[in-house]
Order: structure tokens, then sequence, then C-alpha cells
């Protein structure tokens, strides 16, 4: 299988993702990784495993849907089975989504349905949640809305620092998204009526 990965930041995920990959955990190939921040350091990581790193500046398009249309053709060039956005730091526009609809996914990194977009760390604190955790789900034009596919938890202890939160959500991030990787490249995972179905069984 060949994978897109698209990323905007550190690439933690990427790594985890291409480690795993190497260690034929994962039958799948990464074909090419795109950023939409020149300074990504998941590019780095991508270029130390001799996997094509593009950026695609945003900045020289009028609108987004021109970027998107340009980020799609872009992707489609490599054939991918699957696209896999790892801290992609930016909002689709439903028709890219719907182009790649069934084969992207994402991980938040929040217990979906509880906080979409950002910030999600410090708002678990705020609401004296006693845990936290991250949520992989296939992307549907909702932001932060397709069907969940894993979930994973963390505690969240007394005068919680927000880094540390982070970190340990993080730690678990880097366990669950191969995982999710692996079963769709395997054709365990699919996304059927809006569902996310692993081996038959609706999530
Ligand atoms: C992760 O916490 C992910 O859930 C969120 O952005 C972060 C990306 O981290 N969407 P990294 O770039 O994979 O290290």
């Amino acid at each position: 299988k060949s994978i897109v990965v698209l990323v905007s930041g550190n690439g933690s995920n990427l790594q985890a993702i291409i480690d795993d990959i190497s260690q034929h955990k994962i039958n799948a190939k990464i074909s090419a990784v795109i950023a939409n921040q020149e300074s990504a350091y998941a590019l780095t990581r991508a270029e130390n495993a001799g996997i094509p790193a593009l950026y695609i500046d945003h900045k020289s398009f009028a609108s987004r849907e021109e970027y998107d249309a340009k980020m799609a053709s872009c992707i489609d060039e490599f054939k991918p089975n699957l696209i896999v956005l790892a801290g992609f730091m930016r909002i689709l526009t439903p028709s890219f989504v719907e182009h790649f609809q069934g084969r992207m996914l994402n991980i938040h990194p929040s217990l979906l349905p509880k906080y979409k977009g950002l910030h999600t760390h410090q708002r678990a604190i705020d609401a004296g949640d006693k845990e936290h955790g991250a949520s992989v789900h296939f992307v549907t034009p909702e932001l932060d809305g397709g069907p969940v596919v894993l979930q994973s938890k963390v505690p969240v202890f007394e005068q919680q620092d927000e880094q540390e939160l982070a970190d340990r959500v993080q730690q678990q991030e880097r366990q669950m998204y191969p995982l999710v990787i692996k079963w769709f490249c395997e054709d365990r995972l699919k996304m059927i009526n809006n569902r996310a179905v692993l081996d038959n069984q609706i999530l």
C-alpha cells in the first residue's frame, strides 16, 4: 500500500509510522510527506528516511480552494491508497475531503467528540476532566467530526501541567496511530456509510 502523509510540525507521529514500516510491522510505503510549513521538522524526518519531502506554500495561492486543488493533484500523483494527517494544522475544504473520502485518517488530541479544534489539553484541564486522550478518526467534511476508529485514554492528575499532559497523550498517539494504519493497510478497516468498520464490525 502507498501512503501520503500531510504534516505541519514536529512529526513525532510520522516518525512512529516510519519506524513501524521499517520494522515491517506495517506493510506499506510512504510515497511522500507534504507540509504546509517550510520549517516543519517532519520534512527533515522524511528526508532522513529517504522519503520525498515536499513543501507547498499556501501564500502563493489566492484561495483555500486553489491551495487544496494543488495539494490534491500533488497527492494524486503518488497514487496513494491512504492519506494520513499527522499534525496537519490546516482546515481542509469539503471538496478536498470528499475527493479522499474513506481513505483519509486524522489523529486528534482529545477524546472525541470532546474538544474539537485547538488547545485540547488545556481545555480538558480547565473542565476538571479526570481523563483525557487522543482519537484516530476517518476524515469527513465536519472538522474533527468523522467516525472514530480508536481512542486512547490517559489520566489527568491534580494540578496537571499542560505540557506534561500533552507529552503523555502524544506518547499514546505514537502507539495507536501506527496500529490503525496497519489495520487499514491490511484491508481490515474501512469507512462504510460514514461509520468506521473493522473486521466487518461497526466500531
Ligand atoms: C499531535 O498531538 C496530534 O494529535 C495533533 O498535532 C500533534 C502533532 O504532533 N493533531 P507531531 O507533529 O506528530 O509530533
